[in-house]
C-alpha cells in the first residue's frame, strides 16, 4: 500500500518533469531555473512540423542572447579569441560577398554589348553561395544574397528578359542539409557535404521584402537591431563609401605595365572609422530557419550596392543604392556564449550572463568550443585563494553542472594564509643571505618533482586512492570536530571541505592537459636564447634594409609559423572558399548549354576574378594580399577567346606611401596580374604554387566530393520552384587540411621599385588548390588561390608541447615547472611573453596581489634575462609555494595530517 503510493508519487513527479515537455531545469534542486533554461524551453517547443503555425515572436530569441558580436570598426583594435572565430568568419564572409557583388555590378555597368554578358550569371550566384558553406563546415551553415524588388538585371534569360529589365526578386540561398536519407548515401551517415540552394525569390508567397513574410522580420528588416538595408531608405551619404582601385595588366609573362590599365571607383558597404555610427555588417537575433535548414541560426547581414537605375537615359536619376543583402548563417548551438556574471553596465553583459555556477571564492572564465551548452566555463580561485589539494587546475564548469547539492559546496577555494608582500621593482640580489635556505628548498622541490612524476595520467588511479585515503581521515576529523572546537582555523576547514569526487582534468575531455602533474615539462635555456634571438632578428629587418639581406636570411624556419592554422583560420578559409568556388564553377559550368529559356553561366572572366581577389583583401583587415594563380594554359579568357599562358589576379591593400590621407588609404586598393611579376619571383616558381602543383597535378585522390542540389524558378516571375535540369551537381574540392602554409618570410621590395607591389613585412602565405575538368573529362589541377597575412598577428606558444609538435618556441617559457605550469595567452601578437605560469596542484600563489593569481610571462621572461645577466632580479621568487598543510605528498602531507590527528586525539583525551 505504502509502496504503491510512493510509486504513484514518483511517477507523478516524473510526469511533471518529462510529460509536459517544456520544462528544462537542472538535474538537482539547487540548480535554480535561469535564462538558459528559458531559452531551452523556447527552442524545444519549435520543430520543423509546427514552425509554420508559430508566431514570429516564438521563432526567435532575445537580441542579446549572442554576445560580443564582431563590429567592423573595432575589429582591428581587439584581441580575437577562439570563441569568436566562427562569428568573425561569418562577419567577414558576409562582407566579402557584399564587396564582391558591389564591385562587379558597378565594374560592368557601362555597355550593353561588352559588359552586360560578363556579369555573374545564375550559377555564379548558386555556386558562390554553395562554396561559402562547403568551405566552412562547422563555421557556416548557410549563405546567400537576397535582391530587392526589381534590382537584378539577370543576364541568363537572354531570350525572354530584355537587357534593361529586371527579375522581380532573386534570392539564391545555400544551406547545409542532412543527407543520410539520400539514395546514394549508403552509409546512412550525415556527410556534412550536401548543400541545397534555393531561390528564395521563387515559389508561393516568396516576397521576402514584404512585412508579412516570415523571413522579413528576421533578416531583411529588423530596425531595432539596425538591420535595415533594403528597401534602401537611407539618405545618409556616410552609409555608402566609395573605394578607389587600380588594376595593372601584365604586358607579357615577367613584365608589368608601368601605368595602371584601370583606374576606377565603386560604391561599397560602409567602412566606418571607430566613432562612426554605421556598421557594414549586423547580426540578427537567433531565429528558427523554418522550412529551410530547420535549425536555430544567427545570420550576419551586409548590403550590396549598385549604381541605379542602370541603363537609364535619365542620368540624373542614377545614384548608389542598396540593391541586395548578403546573408551568412551559423547554427546557434555552435556559438559560444559567456556564462559568467558581468556587471550591468559591462558591454559583455548578455541574456546568459550569470548562468555559470561558480562559487563565491572563485572567478569565472569562459571556455571556448562549447557552443550552446552548460558547463562551458572554469572557476579559478580568486587572488588570495588556492585550490584544495585534490583539485588539479581550475574547477571545470562541466563538473559543477553535474554536482549534487552536497558536492556543489566543495567547489570552493581555500584562503592563502601568510601572504607575502607584493614584489618590489628592486627585487632581491643574487648574493643575499637567503641563498642557502633557498638552495635547501630547491633540494626539497627536487624530491617533490620525483614524487610528482608518479601522478601522471596513468597513475590517476593511485591519486584517487590517495584521495579516498584522505577522505577517510576527513571523516575522522569531522567526527572529532563535532566533539568540540579546536581553533585550528582554516587548516582544518580546508581539510574538512573535501568531497569524494572523481578527479577530472581537461585531458578527459580530449583537450590538451596543461595541469596534469606527470608531464613535468621543462624549460630549455638554449631554446629561450634562440627564441629571443629570432624575435630580435625579425624586428631588425625593415623595408629599408631588407634588400641587403640574402634570401635565406629573409626566411624564418617553418616551425616559427607554428599555430598559424589556428591563428589565421579565418583568413585561410577565405582562400579556401575561393578554391571551392572556382572548383565548383569550373567543374559544372558549360557555357554552351542552354536550359530552356536560360543559360546556366558563361566562362569566368578577368573582371570577376579580380573582383574575387579584391573582395578577399577588402573584407579582412588581416589579409595583406590575396590572389588567384592559374597554372600554365589553364585560364580560358572569354575576351581573347583563347587560353592564356599565365594569369594571376592579385589584390593588395595599398601601401602607405601612395596616399597621405589615412582614411583614403583604407579605401584604396590595387591589383595586378601576377603573370607580370619578374621571373626571379614568378608565381609559378614560388613554393606555395610549386608544392601544391606537385602534390595535385598528377593525383587528385583525397579531394572531398560535395553535392549541390540547386532549385530554380519555373518562370521569370518565380511563381514556382523546381529542381534544376542538372540535379544534383557535384564538385570536388580540397579540405582545410589540404592547404599549404608557407614558412614565414619577409616580402621584400628589393629594388625599391615604386611600380612593384610588396607587403614589405614578415608574412605567411597560405594557399589552396582548385580543379576543373580537362578536355578528356578527368579532374585537372587548374591553379591555386592564396592569401598573405602579416606574421605580426600570430600567437607564439612558448609552453611545453608534445614531441611531435613542430614549434620553434616550444619549451622556451622559463616558468618554474616544479611548482607551476605554463598556459599560453592569446594576444594576437608575434612576441615572446604570450604565456603565464599558474600554480600546480598542491601549490599556492604566495603573493598579496589584488588582481592576479599567476606569474605573467612578461615578468618571468624579463626577470629570467636579468638573472642571466647577473643583474638584480627576483626570478627565483617567481614560483609557487607548497599549499600549507594539504599537499598530496605522503612525506609531508600525511605527516601533517597525522600530527593534526595527534593533536586532536590529544585534545580529545584531555576532555
Ligand atoms: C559532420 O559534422 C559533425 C559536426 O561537426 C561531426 O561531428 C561529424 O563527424 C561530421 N561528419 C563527417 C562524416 O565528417
Ligand atoms: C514585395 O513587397 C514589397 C512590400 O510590400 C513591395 O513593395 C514589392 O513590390 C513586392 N515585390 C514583388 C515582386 O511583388
Ligand atoms: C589590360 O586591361 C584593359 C582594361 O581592362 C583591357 O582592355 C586589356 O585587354 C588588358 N590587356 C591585356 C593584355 O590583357
Ligand atoms: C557605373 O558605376 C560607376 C561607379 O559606381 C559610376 O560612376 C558610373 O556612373 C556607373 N555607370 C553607369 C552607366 O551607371
Ligand atoms: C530600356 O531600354 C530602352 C531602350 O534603350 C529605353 O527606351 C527604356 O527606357 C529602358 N527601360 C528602362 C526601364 O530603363
Ligand atoms: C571569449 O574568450 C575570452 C578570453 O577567455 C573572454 O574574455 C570572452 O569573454 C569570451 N567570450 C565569450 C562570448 O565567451
Ligand atoms: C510577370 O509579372 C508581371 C507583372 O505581374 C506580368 O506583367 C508578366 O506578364 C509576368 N510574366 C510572366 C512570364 O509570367
Ligand atoms: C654570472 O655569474 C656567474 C657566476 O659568477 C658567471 O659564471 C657568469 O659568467 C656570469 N654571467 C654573466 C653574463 O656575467
Amino acid at each position: 500500500m505504502g509502496l504503491a503510493r510512493v510509486a504513484i508519487v514518483t511517477l507523478g513527479a516524473i510526469f511533471v518533469l518529462f510529460g509536459t515537455g517544456g520544462i528544462a531545469i537542472g538535474p538537482y534542486r539547487w540548480m535554480t531555473r535561469d535564462n538558459f533554461d528559458a531559452v531551452m524551453e523556447k527552442m524545444d517547443t519549435v520543430n520543423e512540423f509546427n514552425c509554420k503555425e508559430m508566431s514570429s515572436e516564438s521563432l526567435r530569441l532575445p537580441a542579446n542572447s549572442v554576445g560580443q558580436r564582431p563590429k567592423f570598426n573595432v575589429l582591428p583594435q581587439i584581441v580575437i579569441f577562439p570563441n569568436r572565430t566562427n562569428l568573425i568568419h561569418m562577419h567577414n564572409m558576409a562582407l566579402n560577398r557584399a564587396y564582391f557583388y558591389s564591385y562587379i555590378l558597378q565594374r560592368l555597368n557601362e555597355s550593353q554589348v561588352t559588359d552586360f554578358p560578363m556579369l555573374p550569371g545564375m550559377l555564379y550566384y548558386y555556386m558562390g553561395a554553395s562554396a561559402d558553406v562547403s568551405s566552412g563546415v562547422g563555421l557556416m551553415n548557410g549563405s546567400g544574397v537576397l535582391f530587392d524588388t526589381h534590382t537584378q538585371y539577370a543576364n541568363w534569360y537572354p531570350t525572354i528578359l530584355l537587357f534593361n529589365n529586371t527579375l522581380p526578386l532573386f534570392g539564391p540561398k545555400a544551406f547545409l542539409v542532412d543527407d543520410f536519407q539520400d539514395p546514394v548515401n549508403w552509409l546512412r551517415e550525415p556527410t556534412n557535404n550536401t548543400i541545397r540552394v534555393d531561390d528564395l525569390g521563387s515559389g508561393p508567397g516568396h516576397n521576402y521584402t514584404a512585412s508579412w513574410h516570415p523571413l522579413n522580420s528576421m533578416v531583411v528588416r529588423d530596425v531595432p537591431n539596425q538591420i535595415d538595408f533594403i528597401p534602401d531608405l537611407r539618405t545618409d551619404y556616410r552609409a555608402k563609401h566609395q573605394y578607389d582601385y587600380l588594376i595593372y595588366n601584365a604586358t607579357r609573362v615577367g613584365e608589368m605595365e608601368r601605368m595602371p590599365n584601370i583606374k576606377r571607383q565603386f560604391f561599397g558597404p560602409p567602412s566606418p572609422g571607430i566613432s562612426e555610427p554605421y556598421q557594414p555588417v549586423y547580426f540578427t537575433r537567433p531565429y528558427f530557419d523554418c522550412g529551410r535548414s530547420n535549425k536555430w541560426i544567427v545570420s550576419a547581414v551586409a548590403p550590396v550596392i549598385d549604381f541605379m537605375v542602370r541603363y537609364s537615359i535619365e542620368t540624373k536619376l542614377r545614384r548608389p543604392q542598396y540593391v541586395a543583402i548578403t546573408v551568412t548563417d551559423l547554427d546557434f548551438l555552435r556559438i559560444d556564449f559567456d556564462p559568467c556574471d558581468r556587471s550591468v553596465d559591462s558591454p559583455d553583459r548578455t541574456y546568459f550572463s550569470g548562468v555559470a555556477r561558480c562559487r563565491s571564492t572563485t572567478l569565472c572564465e569562459p571556455l571556448p568550443g562549447h557552443g550552446y551548452q552548460r558547463g562551458g566555463y572554469v572557476c579559478h580561485c580568486r587572488p588570495g585563494y588556492r585550490y584544495p589539494y585534490w583539485q588539479n587546475g581550475p574547477f571545470l564548469g562541466r563538473d559543477i553542472e553535474q554536482a549534487s547539492e552536497a558536492e556543489a559546496d566543495q567547489f570552493e577555494c581555500i584562503p592563502v594564509e601568510w601572504k607575502l608582500q607584493r614584489l618590489t621593482e628592486r627585487g632581491i640580489t643574487p648574493n643575499s643571505k637567503r641563498r642557502r635556505r633557498r638552495k635547501r628548498s630547491l633540494d626539497e622541490t627536487k624530491e617533490l618533482v620525483h614524487l610528482m612524476h608518479l601522478y601522471n595520467a596513468s597513475a590517476m588511479a593511485e591519486l584517487r586512492s590517495k584521495v579516498a585515503e584522505h577522505d577517510r581521515r576527513d571523516r575522522e576529523l569531522k567526527r572529532a570536530q563535532k566533539a568540540g572546537s579546536y581553533g585550528l582555523g582554516s587548516l582544518v576547514k580546508g581539510l574538512l571541505s573535501r568531497a569524494a569526487r572523481s578527479i577530472s582534468t581537461p585531458a578527459d575531455m580530449g583537450g590538451q592537459n596543461v595541469h596534469y602533474l606527470g608531464r613535468l615539462a621543462t624549460f630549455d635555456a638554449d631554446r629561450f636564447k634562440a627564441a629571443t634571438q629570432l624575435i630580435s632578428f625579425t624586428a631588425s629587418v625593415t623595408p629599408e634594409n631588407c634588400a641587403a639581406k640574402t634570401p635565406q636570411q629573409l626566411e624564418l624556419p617553418g616551425e616559427a609559423g607554428y599555430g598559424a592554422d589556428t591563428s589565421f583560420q579565418v583568413q585561410a578559409r577565405s582562400a579556401l572558399r575561393l578554391a571551392h568556388f572556382l572548383s565548383a564553377f569550373s567543374q559544372n559550368v558549360n557555357p554552351d548549354e542552354v536550359y530552356g529559356p536560360f543559360y546556366s553561366d558563361k566562362h569566368l572572366n578577368r573582371d570577376q576574378l579580380f573582383g574575387e581577389a579584391f573582395a578577399n583583401v577588402m573584407s579582412d583587415g588581416w589579409i595583406r594580399s590575396a590572389g588567384i594563380y592559374y597554372d600554365r594554359e589553364a585560364f580560358w579568357d572569354p575576351l581573347l577567346k583563347r587560353r592564356i599562358e599565365y594569369f594571376g589576379p592579385t589584390a593588395f591593400k595599398l601601401a602607405s606611401d601612395d596616399t597621405g590621407d589615412q582614411k583614403q588609404r583604407q579605401l584604396s586598393f590595387v591589383a595586378e596580374d601576377a603573370a607580370g611579376w619578374p621571373l626571379e619571383r614568378a608565381y609559378f616558381e614560388r613554393d606555395w604554387f610549386r608544392i601544391l602543383k606537385q602534390r595535385w597535378a598528377s593525383n587528385t585522390y583525397g579531394l572531398e566530393t560535395f553535392v549541390n542540389k540547386p532549385y530554380v524558378r519555373t518562370d521569370l516571375n518565380g511563381t514556382g520552384s523546381k529542381p534544376f535540369q542538372r540535379y544534383p551537381l557535384y564538385y570536388r574540392a580540397p579540405r582545410f587540411a589540404d592547404m599549404y602554409w608557407s614558412k614565414p618570410y619577409f616580402d621584400c621590395n628589393r629594388n625599391r621599385d615604386p611600380n612593384s607591389r610588396h607587403v614589405n613585412d614578415w608574412v605567411i602565405t597560405v594557399a589552396a588548390p582548385f580543379f576543373g575538368y580537362s578536355e578528356q573529362r578527368s579532374l585537372q589541377f587548374l591553379g591555386v588561390t592564396a592569401v598573405t597575412v602579416r606574421l605580426d598577428k600570430l600567437d607564439i606558444n612558448q609552453c611545453p608541447g608534445n614531441f611531435y609538435e613542430a614549434n620553434y618556441f616550444k619549451n622556451s617559457a622559463p616558468c618554474h615547472f616544479e611548482s607551476s605550469y605554463c598556459v599560453p595567452v592569446i594576444q594576437n601578437k608575434f612576441q615572446l611573453e604570450n604565456y603565464k605560469c599558474e600554480c600546480r596542484q598542491g601549490f599556492e600563489y604566495p603573493y598579496n596581489d589584488i588582481s592576479i593569481w599567476f606569474f605573467a610571462g612578461g615578468t618571468v621572461s624579463s626577470q629570467y634575462e636579468r638573472a642571466q645577466r647577473n643583474e638584480t632580479n627576483y626570478y627565483r621568487m617567481l614560483k609557487c609555494r607548497e599549499g600549507a598543510g594539504s599537499t598530496l605528498l605522503p612525506s609531508r602531507g600525511s605527516i601533517l595530517v597525522a600530527m593534526l590527528v595527534g593533536v586532536l586525539v590529544a585534545n580529545l583525551s584531555r576532555d
